[in-house]
């Protein structure tokens, strides 16, 4: 059974008078315990798609499932355990995170909000979780923006991990940080798969999807152009926009 399945999903915006079509007519599975790319130039639709699927954003058209159950009943999504079972990162770390709250406090909030911990043990459970992810409690104790970017990127990983989700939703989790923040992050990653939680990795940097990836899907304008197995994507391309973007990792030679 897929954990998450999406069924002839499409966002239309309206801006200025003009319809825009960020999604149109997708279907996407993500099989329990797998890793899912979503890779595509920019404006193709990756955000607004991963919106979808984790609940925040209503399609226009179409029907999210989580464990063949619809996620959305009229204008409501995500209700009551769903809400703890899927969780985002978002593209934009400051997103995830309040600026006016501490790393280790935010942390702390999510996790007493999801777990049946007081504050001084959330407390201890959040330092330990942003241990684990390789925060000092130096670190833990500052505000979002005097953090780097790597570490904004991990806690709010580490943030919405605090819920104990089954499916992590990571919008771009390794972009603007440099090559060790970037092995650091990936090495974490790795970790979560090896744990079990099923993940959607939306990227467009094609070397982090391949690392981690059990199977892709190519989203161009709104669409999937392509999808298959990492191996078989990388390896043997069917479309030229697929290939074009291969042939665009830096450093790869051709
Ligand atoms: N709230 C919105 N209102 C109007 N148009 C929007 C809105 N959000 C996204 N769009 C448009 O929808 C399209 C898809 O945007 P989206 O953010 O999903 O792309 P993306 O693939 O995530 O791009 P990137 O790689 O740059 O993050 C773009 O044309 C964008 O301008
Ligand atoms: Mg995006």
């Amino acid at each position: 059974m897929n954990i998450l399945e999406a069924t002839d999903v499409s966002v239309t915006f309206e801006s200025y008078g003009q319809q825009i079509k960020a999604v149109d007519h997708v279907n996407f599975e993500l099989p329990r315990g797998q890793t899912i790319g979503i890779v595509g130039e920019s404006g193709s639709g990756k955000s607004t798609f991963a919106r979808v699927l984790a609940g925040l954003q209503l399609p226009t058209n179409g029907s999210v499932s989580y464990l063949d159950k619809p996620i959305q009943s009229g204008k409501q999504t995500y209700r009551g355990a769903l809400r703890k079972e899927v969780q985002m990162v978002f593209q934009d770390p400051y997103g995830s995170l309040n600026p006016r709250m501490k790393i280790v406090r935010a942390v702390a909030e999510a996790i007493a909000q999801h777990q049946a911990l007081n504050k001084k043990e959330s407390i201890e459970a959040a330092l330990e979780l942003l241990r684990s992810m390789g925060i000092s409690g130096d670190d833990a104790y500052k505000y979002p923006r005097s953090l780097s970017g790597g570490q904004r990127q991990r806690a709010s990983v580490a943030r919405a991990l605090s819920a104990q989700p089954s499916v992590l939703i990571a919008d771009e989790p390794t972009s603007a940080i440099d090559q060790s923040a970037q092995s650091q992050l990936l090495g974490l990653f790795n970790n979560l798969i090896n744990d079990g939680l099923s993940i959607v990795l939306v990227s467009h940097d094609l070397s982090v999807i391949r690392y981690l990836s059990d199977y892709v899907y190519v989203m161009k304008d709104g669409v999937f152009v392509e999808s298959g197995k990492t191996e078989a994507i990388f390896d043997d391309p069917k479309e030229e926009y697929t290939q074009k973007l291969i042939a665009s990792i830096p450093g790869r030679i051709l």
